[in-house]
């Protein structure tokens, strides 16, 4: 009876992950076309870097679905609503300048990397296929962490703005994925 238990509330903790991961890249490529759209406008340079980041968005994206259409899990209700959230929020964070876009980059991604941490650690042991890719797309994430903290190193004052609104969107983010 407990196992059965167990057993029960561990599958509903996996199809969370799930659920929340498969979300957040969704809001994650909404993230990168709005800072894409204000930088195609304002600072072009950029531009390489952040389609090659988005581009790995929009494949995590895939990944997560793939698994979770094999696994008979349902997505968040309406994932578009996460990528709009994320452009609206790529948008306002880009019109702060090309540090407030790399800043934003390091702390969502930094958040990011703590979640699938966790995440591959639950999946370790009890599926294979799921934890595998979870460490692939870590990679990625941490070197989108790594461009973005390398490119805003040190502390400016638009930081006070980015950082607490970064955080607060990607917990938005996941707390919506948890209920929807
Ligand atoms: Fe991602
Ligand atoms: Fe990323």
């Amino acid at each position: 009876m407990t196992e059965g238990n167990d057993e029960k509330s561990a599958q509903k903790l996996a199809r969370r992950h799930l659920r929340i991961m498969h979300a957040c890249e969704k809001g994650a490529t909404g993230v990168y076309w709005g800072h894409r759209l204000v930088a195609s406008l304002l600072f072009r340079d950029l531009i390489p870097q952040l389609t090659e980041m988005h581009g790995h968005e929009v494949e995590h994206f895939a990944v997560f679905g793939g698994l979770m259409r094999a696994r008979g899990v349902r997505p968040v209700v309406v994932p578009t609503l996460w990528c709009a959230g994320g452009i609206a929020y790529g948008v306002l964070t880009a019109l702060g300048g090309r540090r407030a876009v790399w800043r934003s980059t390091a702390v969502i991604e930094g958040i990011v990397e703590r979640e699938l941490t966790e995440a591959a650690r639950f999946f370790k042991g009890r599926d294979r296929e799921v934890h595998r890719a979870i460490e692939v797309i870590l990679q990625d994430e941490l070197a989108h962490k790594t461009q973005g903290e390398a490119n805003s190193p040190g502390e400016q004052a638009v930081d006070k703005f980015v950082t607490p609104l970064a955080k607060a969107g990607a917990q938005a983010s996941k707390t919506f994925a948890e209920r929807l």
